[in-house]
């Protein structure tokens, strides 16, 4: 099995970003459904369509706007993704993650999370944020995994760890914001399955046995890819629903619900990472 990207691809598509931008940017950002507006703080930015990119996927779900928008965000050089990509719309998880590598290999230390997510906490409501401390990559457990394949050691070892995949110095950072501009905050533990299909009410409360207190379809991938590569991870969910389950319960989770939700959140988490990127420099 080869790779599904060499270094050198990765570094053609790293060099084609830095060459169309004065930018150099540290951060990474990526903006999951719903949540595209905070590129819009972005100041001094070059936007580059993911079309235009060497190897990029093109983003295919609605809401996401398919862009990166390199600038600075708090002072901060950042690159910003605006939309994702998921192993659901048909890309393998290499291709899912190419930009992760491709950051790096740019120069991005520090790759910042966010995903619109189902509370399957009974504590969480529709419109929460969520630090993610820990994740259930349920998906990679099934043999779903990016890091599947020969390794490339440029990037990190063969068997990663995984137990600081979400960097403790972050996640202190982020609440620490968060007690100061009195923002809720609930920590809690993310899994990553591969979607389209919303959860069975069964497959709810079995995560919830679990010790999921969130559940989703993308950001355990990059984070994993981030971390391989030795890259600082933090990453937030916004609780854009409520994940049932009940059989027979009134009403179903439909994406239009997820982006309506995403678009409330987006203040608060936009306070939120603002603080955390001021706070990144002192
Ligand atoms: N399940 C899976 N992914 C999601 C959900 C959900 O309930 N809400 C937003 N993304």
């Amino acid at each position: 099995m080869k790779p599904q990207f060499t270094l050198q691809q990765y570094d053609v598509a790293a060099d084609a970003i830095l060459g169309q931008t004065a930018h150099r940017p540290t951060v990474g950002l990526i903006l999951g459904s719903g949540l595209s507006a905070l590129a819009e703080a972005v100041e001094q930015a070059t936007i580059l369509p993911y079309g235009d990119l060497p190897y990029f996927p093109v983003s295919t779900v609605e809401g996401h706007a398919g862009r990166l928008v390199i600038g600075n965000l708090a002072g901060v050089p950042v690159c910003v993704m605006q939309g994702r990509f998921h192993a659901y719309e048909g890309y393998s998880l290499q291709a899912t993650t190419l930009p992760v590598r491709v950051m790096q290999r740019m120069g991005v230390r520090t790759l910042i999370l966010t995903n619109a997510a189902g509370g399957v906490n009974p504590n969480f409501a529709a419109g929460d944020l969520m630090l993610i401390e820990d994740h259930i990559n349920l998906a990679g457990m099934a043999g779903f995994n990016p890091l599947i394949g020969p390794n490339l050691d440029a990037f990190g070892t063969r068997f990663p760890a995984m137990n600081r995949t979400y960097t403790r110095r972050l996640r202190d950072l982020a609440k620490a914001v968060a007690a100061e501009h009195a923002l809720p905050l609930h920590r809690g533990v993310y899994t990553f399955l591969s979607g389209p299909t919303f959860e069975s009410p069964a497959e709810v409360r079995m995560l919830r046995m679990l010790g999921a207190d969130a559940v989703g379809m993308s950001t355990v991938p990059e984070a994993v890819v981030a971390h391989h590569a030795g890259m600082e991870v933090l990453a937030i969910s916004t609780i854009t629903n409520v994940a049932i389950d009940e059989l027979d319960a009134e009403g179903e989770p439909t994406h239009e619900e997820v982006q309506a939700a995403g678009a409330m959140i987006v203040p608060r988490l936009t306070q939120l990472l603002l603080g955390v990127l001021a706070g990144l420099q002192k």
